[in-house]
């Protein structure tokens, strides 16, 4: 999981620990404003980020109210660099969105979206850590395979056709944004795999389908969820997540919902 902090030390100590040096987009400084602030690891951004001191990038970071999001080890236990820069304000009390549902627990036996969401991100995690420790091409790999393919065609296409369109508003217009493209790269990986994988090894690009499914993941649960639970009533979420579950019965009916992922890789859907 990500932490999100204000801490300088705990920041830099995070990137250090990993090479990484404090930088700014160097297209959007003007004069006395340093611009657009990245942490940059060696040989990255080359050219378009330029290395600042510690002392500038945090009298930055506290004047525009930012918050660090990281995270420390991905999921096989490697050191993550997994980080983003994003405005307090949109993290709630700057914690994420740790405190999500907490209040609520007990109170509605049924699960609002933002919580069938987040289940349905946990049981993606676990389905790419058992689909790691099979033998490609087995028996088994196959079966884990297709059921994970299911879970992330079922997982976009209700955030694609209820979730998204139900919490578009001028605040999260740019999340939503974003994650249509993630969804696009998301789905162009899966339709290679959907090729390659049941029968070779492709342990390269099932690498690369977890790592992206991964990023959009920590994005939708540090920032999009925190700001739509500012945004959404109770109700509204709970009447979003009726309709989710109505289309996902739907698309389960109709057969394998990954047959579809190929017809969708020319572009992001539309919000
Ligand atoms: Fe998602």
């Amino acid at each position: 999981m990500a932490t999100t902090t204000t801490d300088h030390e705990a920041i830099r100590k995070w990137v250090e620990e990993r090479g990484g040096h404090p930088a700014r987009v160097d297209a959007t400084g003007r004069s006395g404003n340093p611009g657009v602030l990245r942490i940059e690891f060696s040989g990255e951004g080359k050219g378009k980020l330029k290395r600042i001191e510690w002392d500038e990038f945090f009298q930055w970071f506290d004047r525009d109210q930012l918050a660090f999001i990281y995270q420390d080890r991905a999921r096989g236990g490697r050191p993550s660099r997994f980080n983003k820069l994003v405005s307090r304000a949109r993290v709630g009390d700057g914690h994420g969105g740790q405190k999500q549902g907490g209040a609520k627990r007990g109170a509605a036996p049924a699960q609002d979206a933002i919580e069938i969401l987040t289940s349905q991100h946990r049981m993606v995690e676990e389905m790419f850590e058992q689909l790691e420790a099979e033998r490609p091409g087995s028996a088994e790999y196959r079966r884990l395979f297709a059921d994970l393919a299911d879970a992330l065609a079922v997982h976009s296409t209700i955030e694609e056709q209820v979730f998204y369109p139900g919490v578009k508003r001028e605040e999260t217009e740019g999340l939503l944004e974003n994650s249509v493209e993630e969804h696009l790269e998301v789905k162009r990986v899966l339709a290679t795999l959907m090729e390659t994988a049941p029968d070779g090894d492709a342990r390269g690009e099932l690498e690369e389908l977890a790592g992206l499914t991964e990023e959009h993941v920590l994005e939708e649960e540090h920032e999009l969820f925190p700001q739509v639970r500012k945004l959404l009533a109770a109700d509204e979420l709970r009447d979003l997540a009726r309709r989710m579950t109505e289309l996902e019965a739907e698309l389960r009916r109709e057969g394998e919902p990954r047959a579809e992922v190929p017809n969708e890789t020319d572009e992001p859907a539309p919000i």
